[in-house]
Parts: C-alpha cells; sequence; structure tokens
C-alpha cells in the first residue's frame, strides 16, 4: 500500500489528488487527529510523532509513506530519510511536499532534476503560506534558492488557520477575518506576488475564502495536483518501488482520534461515504 499521513484530516486534499491521478494503487489514510494541530510544536515533538505514524504505517504493510503534510515534511522527512531508513527501514521509502511543490511555485515542470533552475522566475516574488513550524524551518526558502535563485519568496505563517480547518469553520466573518489577517500582509507588498502556495495541506479547504481576497491575477497553488504529478514521475523513475505497490484500488483509512468524527468530515472532503478505524501508536525511540 501507499500509506499517506496527516497531522489532521487536511491530509485528504492531497488524498483525493492521488487517488485521482493514480487510482489503481491501494491506499491507507493515517491521521494523528488526536495530537493535531502539529504546526506550534516543537522540532523533536514533531519528528517523535512522525516516525510513530510513519512506523505505523510500515508495520500495516506500506512500502513507500507520503508524508501529506508540510509541518512534518519540514521537520521530520531529512532525519527520516538520513538517519532512520537507513537504519531500521532500508527497504522502505518517505516522501514530503516540500520538494515538489517548490518546483511547481518556481514554474519548474514535475520532476526537474538536479542543478535545473527557472530562469523565467528570476525577477518574480512568490510567497509560501503555512504553519508556524514550517515557516520558522525556511524549508521552502532552501529549496527556492537552489531552483530558483533569484526569485523573492515571502513566507508567511497562519497559525490560526489549521484550528480552523480542524474545527469545521472554513466560512463565515469570523474565518473571514482570520484570512484577511494572514493575507493582507503578503498582498499589501509594493509589487503584487505572481504566485501564493499554500503551504499547509489543511488550507485548500479555506480555498473558497482565500479566492475572494486574492486579486484574480494572482495564482493561487494547492498542493495536492502537485504532489500526485511528482509522485507519477517518481514511480516511473522507480519502477522497483513501483512493482511492490498493490494495485486493487483499495482506500482505507485510521485515525487516533474518534473514527465517527474522522468519518464525518473526511466524507464531505472527499464527496463519499468512508469508514475509519481508531489505532493507537507506540512510541519508537
Ligand atoms: N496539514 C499540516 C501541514 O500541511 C499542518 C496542520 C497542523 O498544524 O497540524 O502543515
Amino acid at each position: 500500500m501507499i500509506g499517506v499521513f496527516d497531522s489532521g484530516f487536511g491530509g485528504l486534499t492531497v488524498l483525493a489528488s492521488l487517488t485521482s491521478a493514480l487510482p489503481e494503487y491501494d491506499y491507507l489514510f493515517l491521521a494523528d487527529s488526536a495530537r493535531a494541530p502539529y504546526g506550534a510544536r516543537s522540532f523533536d515533538v514533531i519528528y517523535d510523532f512522525t516516525l510513530e505514524s510513519v512506523e505505523w504505517l510500515f508495520d500495516q504493510g506500506c512500502t513507500l509513506v507520503i508524508l501529506a503534510c508540510n509541518t512534518a515534511s519540514t521537520r521530520a522527512l531529512r532525519n527520516l530519510q538520513q538517519l532512520h531508513l537507513p537504519a531500521h527501514r532500508p527497504d522502505r521509502r518517505v516522501l514530503g511536499v516540500v520538494r515538489p511543490s517548490a518546483e511547481a511555485l518556481a514554474g519548474l515542470p514535475p520532476g526537474a532534476l538536479p542543478g535545473v533552475t527557472a530562469p523565467s522566475l528570476a525577477t518574480g516574488t512568490v510567497v509560501v503560506l503555512g504553519t508556524e513550524s514550517t515557516i520558522a524551518s525556511d524549508s521552502y526558502g532552501m529549496e527556492l534558492r537552489k531552483l530558483a535563485p533569484g526569485l523573492e519568496l515571502v513566507q508567511q505563517a497562519c497559525p490560526l488557520w489549521a484550528p480552523l480547518v480542524e474545527a469545521g469553520e472554513l466560512d463565515g466573518p469570523g474565518t473571514e477575518w482570520f484570512l484577511r489577517r494572514y493575507l493582507d500582509p503578503v498582498l499589501s507588498v509594493a509589487r503584487l506576488p505572481q504566485r501564493i502556495l499554500l503551504g499547509c495541506t489543511h488550507y485548500p479547504l479555506l480555498l473558497p475564502g482565500i479566492r475572494q481576497i486574492v486579486p484574480r491575477e494572482v495564482e493561487v497553488l494547492a498542493q495536492g495536483d502537485i504532489v500526485a504529478a511528482r509522485l507519477a514521475v517518481w514511480l516511473e523513475r522507480h519502477p522497483e518501488q513501483a512493482a511492490r505497490l498493490a494495485r486493487n484500488g483499495g482506500r482505507q483509512f485510521a485515525t487516533t482520534d474518534d473514527p465517527a468524527w474522522f468519518a464525518a468530515r473526511g466524507e464531505r472532503l472527499l464527496g463519499q461515504p468512508l469508514t475509519a478505524e481508531r489505532v493507537r501508536l507506540r512510541p519508537v525511540r
């Protein structure tokens, strides 16, 4: 199976794109809803929670896990790939959402090779919106300095957006106030940005409200389709990994909190009935 992990149910926005672009594969989605949101937590805590979730997905038979969470991708992916997998799970793979999203933000095609830069955007301005932790990590800054060195990047933390989404507060005057609170600063710069990346997998649920505030000429990028297109390229380039994945079109859902709560929100997001299982994660370190 392909494991897909998020702190909460926002990562279902990525799962929806994955299952639409690559429907033949079997997917197991895990939401650590009992401990979401992760966005304001420390590096060590995010790493531990992510490691426990990824290990649980491995134990269920996932050979490939997608961290459908920017906070986990920016805080845990590198250590997982460089330290944990080689020592404990050399045959498994974990991929994140930052590199593919940075490629898209730079205007590069899926799967751009190392060393390829994006000269066409050399003088533009782009914005990344994310959790406090994602923005503090400067992971997008590091990727974009490699991919499009001349691009000006504005990063804005939106600490209250993921909690609003988890609470189901997707519209109304209160939500609009919080949308403007973090969008106004990035829109009042002298020159409008060309692109805004929703660098948190919860934020696409706020897209209708965001689109009403952001001027039409500014492109707003959600990550689901970006990640799905890049995963398709990755699977083509790693046929030995693709060959290990079952292709029965299976979909399973697990959460660390109330499965009925998760299923109700998930059904609204995916537009189809689903059942979820409650699971307990165990400490790994
Ligand atoms: N969905 C997660 C992300 O992409 C974050 C939400 C949270 O704060 O847990 O960053």
